[in-house]
């Protein structure tokens, strides 16, 4: 029936039935009271219309009940309304522990995503179905919007920072991917598709001709930018050890801490003199300009890859593993 009365897209995702049961709530207890007032109108109207022409209004006391009843009954579906909507707000912003990270980029006029393992795709999405999906979006250029219409999921993309939203598709189909921000003449040409495929068929089309994962692909642009000739991984390096950072406090010389995720390392490598790690000198060049968003979700990769104890000695994967070793021999 919904397929031929197209009022709401399909129902992809575990978030999507949430999302349509307390729109249609709130449109259902909308258009109700809506109807009561327009009834009420009507037969007060003609109920107590002014029949002599010198007829006086009578003064009446409601009674007290009825006063109760329209404070007490509006209260309790407003504070319904309120737990359901932050019960929803909360469960949509807040990402599983287990997620696939998927790393998006807007610019004008296309989608860029990039998996973890190196595939890199435009204006199609290919996801596993009933996993979680945690999506990182950075946008070169102005905002734009990401929105999953069949996930009921749709959020900003902005330049200069990382957002991230999340969705579990519930159903293995191609579904559209929209703009939802104006964004430029080509604004609605900014379309695509997500693929949600059964999780071999996911693995099959995952192994399919990547260059390399992205944190090891991150590991040769961290040779190719010459990092590693200040993040040596030795305390004696000009720049702070890198391994292990990922997700710690760092201390900052005003004193003041911060703690080391996607977001501050994004501004460490662009606008490294915006905050200075203590007991280090603000020596390091921007990279503004020279590395795009793509390169730098690659080198966050191989930053978190970085194994957390004895920097450098154990290799933290096995794709990063020779490079590490390469990386300690070229080092001085
Ligand atoms: Cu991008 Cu509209």
């Amino acid at each position: 029936m919904r397929s031929d009365f197209p009022l709401f897209p399909e129902q992809a995702s575990t978030v999507a039935p949430y999302v349509d049961a307390l729109y249609l709530f709130l449109v259902g207890i909308t258009g109700l009271v809506s109807l009561l007032i327009w009834i009420a109108v009507f037969y007060f109207a003609i109920k107590y219309r002014r029949r002599p022409e010198n007829e006086l209004a009578e003064e009446i006391e409601p009674p007290q009940m009825l006063e109760i009843a329209w404070t007490v009954i509006p209260a309790i579906i407003f504070v319904g309304i309120f737990v359901a909507g932050a019960w929803v707000y909360f469960h949509i912003n807040r990402v599983p522990d287990d997620a696939l990270d998927i790393y998006a980029t807007g610019r004008q006029w296309m989608w860029k995503f990039q998996h973890p393992s190196g595939q890199r795709e435009i204006n199609t999405l290919h996801v596993p179905v009933n996993r979680p999906i945690r999506i990182t979006m950075a946008s070169e250029d102005v905002i734009h919007s990401l929105w999953f219409p069949v996930f009921r999921v749709k959020a900003d993309v902005l330049p200069n920072r990382y957002r991230t939203m999340w969705f579990e598709a519930t159903k293995t189909g191609r579904f559209h991917i929209f703009c939802a921000e104006y964004c430029g003449t080509q604004h609605s040409g900014m379309i695509g598709w997500v693929e949600v495929m059964e999780p071999t068929a996911y693995q099959r089309w995952l192994a399919g001709g990547a260059e390399g994962s992205l944190a090891s692909q991150g590991e040769k642009l961290f040779q190719k930018y010459a990092c590693h000739t200040c993040h040596t991984n030795e305390a004696t390096g000009r720049g702070p050890i890198l391994a292990g950072l990922y997700g710690k406090q760092i201390q900052l010389t005003n004193n003041s801490r911060v703690l080391a995720d996607d977001n501050y390392l994004r501004e460490s490598i662009l606008n490294p003199q915006a905050k200075i790690a203590a007991g280090f000198q603000p020596i390091m060049p921007t990279f503004q300009g020279q590395v795009n968003e793509e390169e730098l979700i690659k080198l966050l990769a191989y930053i978190r890859s970085m194994p957390a104890a004895a920097p450098v000695v154990a290799p933290p994967t096995a794709s990063a593993g020779p490079a590490a070793t390469q990386n300690k021999g070229t080092v001085q």
